[in-house]
């Protein structure tokens, strides 16, 4: 018989169980326009996903072909199945893993659901054929594997038939998957693993029999294994995070279904690590296939860097210096007091995911900041809470918060912006430069702020979007700095400039001649910093996505393709290289620090919380 597409409409998507995975399947669809109807029997978590759901839908957007829907799906949750599927076009369940409770919801589904409802089976190590012992014939053709990983991060979704069911229904399933942002692919028959996993299976399976013969260890088949495929995501590491009992029992599947031989493989893990109670992550005093000291504590942030831990190339944390602008969601008095308590701070991180210190607090909105452990001294900016009184200010003060200095204010600074300090060889001076926003201009001066010039005056004043700087770096190889001009918010039109660090004769900041484009149509960046040996520009952007909320860079001569090395930030500003551990640290006005691996693009969260950054800088060595 022919297969026709049940009618959407309004009907919903159900969803059975609102766990982790399930909540997330639900937010897919809400993105993508459709309807969702969760059931979940336990009050808490019907909650906890709609709260997911109402948080999440417009990030999960961002992966969908076609942008925001024009309306988002609506969602609901409830308790018993027949309110849920009542309706349904689809079911997607994700019942725990015990083929007799499978089989017995796939006859629930089959008596309540609609008679054109498709019914998809979340399982991973079961085929759906296997779920149909309750089933009516005409339902057996409406059935199959619809196997989600981790979505927001990871999209993949194998679909795969339970061996009776209509083959029109894939292309038709994997349409509605794309238009939700996710990646399907379908299985043609009937196959224990899937596609990917069986691909994973034979990794895991080659690795083990490697590691029983003795021919090499984990740390080195990760560390090649990182390095061949420019990937943080590592075999060893991930099983132990798995854990050892669960690779082996999946195993276990294969070599019964396919008749191969243990003895190198399970049985090994078995008499080696499983039956000493060494099972990875969930037994970290025992350890697994990494010894107890390596294996890091649930989850590890960044299984590259516990294998690199293992081989020895740690990369390291400097101490991070960053500022809270102080607009996050604890901060009551702003705009209402403006000028005068404000609840910006400078904060000091030594350790990923420890609670950084506060060193200076009640700042009216600090914006750019660098330091000089050789003089133990920090200096900043603070943008000021009155763009029209021109309240802005650049401080001071030792790297510990004490001795707080105003080195320029008064009117003088309207919103002062990124600020670098420079240790000119060539002059013998120590300057800092800084760019003032709505003051349209760039400026430098001594680290006591005296001999403050202007370096370029654009016209126009605080409603002159296209004239505001912001992000500043100094070139001094090439004795030019660098200088953003983000142009109106999500507009594309943000540029970056250059000039020489030396005034040619005769000229000012009003009318200089050397003032060059560099990058133009930028969606909005901000902050910069150049590394002068190569002549690469490294900046953050703030714009839409996808282009934007970006992290950039580009070659400043020859051929100035720009590249975006990471993406998906929330609002990023402040940005500090690391390129000798091949990494970049960059905050966001979302509450996070990152370390961007520079080859892989990776972001791993060094911090998270409730605040809002801006300016962020590490300390050097003394
Ligand atoms: C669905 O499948 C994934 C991947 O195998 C699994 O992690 C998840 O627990 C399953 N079920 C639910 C309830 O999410
Ligand atoms: C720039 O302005 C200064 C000060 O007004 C003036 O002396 C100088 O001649 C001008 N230079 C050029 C090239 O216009």
């Amino acid at each position: 018989m022919v297969w026709s597409a049940p009618h959407i409409g309004s009907r919903p998507v159900a969803i059975l169980g609102g766990g982790v995975l399930g909540r997330r399947i639900a937010c897919s669809f809400v993105a993508g326009g459709f309807n969702v109807h969760i059931r979940d029997p336990f009050p808490q978590a019907r909650e906890d996903a709609i709260k997911y759901i109402d948080e999440n839908k417009e990030f999960y957007t961002s992966f969908c072909p076609n942008g925001k829907p024009a309306q988002y799906g609506t969602y609901t949750a409830s308790e018993d199945i027949e309110t849920t599927v009542k309706d349904a076009w689809l079911v997607i369940e994700a019942v725990p893993e015990k083929i007799e409770l499978k089989i017995d919801t796939f006859e629930e589904l089959d008596k309540y659901a609609p008679k054109d409802c498709i019914l998809g089976s979340n399982s991973s190590s079961f085929r759906s054929g296997l779920m149909l012992d309750k089933v009516s014939d005409e339902r057996k053709k409406l059935v199959c594997n619809v196997h989600y990983t981790m979505p927001p991060m990871v999209r993949t979704v194998e679909l795969m038939t339970d061996g009776y069911t209509h083959q029109e229904i894939f292309p038709f399933l994997s349409d509605v998957l794309r238009q939700c942002g996710m990646l399907p692919a379908t299985a043609r028959k009937e196959s224990t693993g899937f596609i990917f996993n069986r691909l994973w299976a034979a990794v895991k399976r080659e690795i083990l029999t490697i590691l029983a013969e003795g021919v090499s260890d984990a740390a080195e088949i990760d560390a090649l294994w990182a390095h061949m495929f420019q990937t943080s995501v590592v075999p060893c590491q991930m099983m132990d995070q798995v854990g050892l009992d669960t690779v082996a029992f999946i195993e276990d599947n294969y070599i019964n279904e396919r008749k191969l031989d243990g003895s190198l493989t399970v049985d090994w893990l078995r008499s080696n690590y499983i039956t000493q109670g060494k099972l990875g992550l969930k037994t970290p005093e025992q350890g697994g296939i990494y010894p107890p000291s390596t294996v890091a504590v649930n989850p590890p942030l960044n299984p590259a860097a516990a294998a690199q831990a293992a081989a020895g190339t740690e990369k390291q944390m400097p101490p991070i210096f960053f500022l809270d602008v102080g607009l996050g969601s604890n901060s009551p008095s702003y705009p209402s007091l403006a000028g005068l308590t404000t609840n910006g701070k400078i904060l000091r991180l030594d350790e990923p995911n420890q609670p950084p210190k506060a060193l200076v607090t009640g700042l009216p909105l600090p914006d750019g900041i660098d330091v000089d452990p050789s003089a133990n001294r920090m200096y900043w900016t603070n943008m000021g809470a009155d763009v029209t009184a021109k309240d802005g200010s650049l401080m001071s003060s030792t790297l510990d918060g004490s001795d707080k200095k105003v080195l320029l204010g008064d009117g003088v600074l309207t919103t002062p912006k990124q600020l670098v300090l420079i240790k000119d060889q060539q002059t013998g001076t120590e300057k800092l430069y800084f760019c003032d926003r709505e003051g349209c201009s760039v400026h430098r001066c001594n680290v006591d702020g005296s001999e403050h010039e202007v370096l370029v005056q654009n016209p126009g004043g605080v409603g002159d979007l296209l004239h505001w700087c912001v992000g500043i770096t100094v070139d001094l190889k090439e004795r030019k700095f660098y200088w953003t001009q983000k142009g109106p918010a999500k507009s594309n039109l943000g540029r970056i400039f250059r000039a020489n660090i030396d005034f040619l004769p005769g000229e000012t900041a009003s009318n200089r001649s050397d003032i060059e484009v560099v990058f133009d149509k930028l969606p909005e960046p901000i902050d910069l910093e150049i590394e002068a040996e190569t002549g690469v520009l490294y900046w953050t952007d703030r714009g839409e996505h996808p282009r934007g909320c970006s992290l950039n860079c580009a070659r400043v001569e020859g051929e100035k393709e720009v590249r975006i090395l990471a993406r998906r930030f929330h609002e990023p500003i402040g940005l500090k290289l690391d390129l000798a551990r091949k990494q970049i640290f960059v905050c966001d006005l979302g509450g996070s620090i990152y370390a961007v691996d520079v080859e892989t693009g990776k972001k791993t969260v060094v911090h998270r919380d409730d605040g809002s950054y801006t300016g962020l800088v590490t300390l050097p060595a003394a």
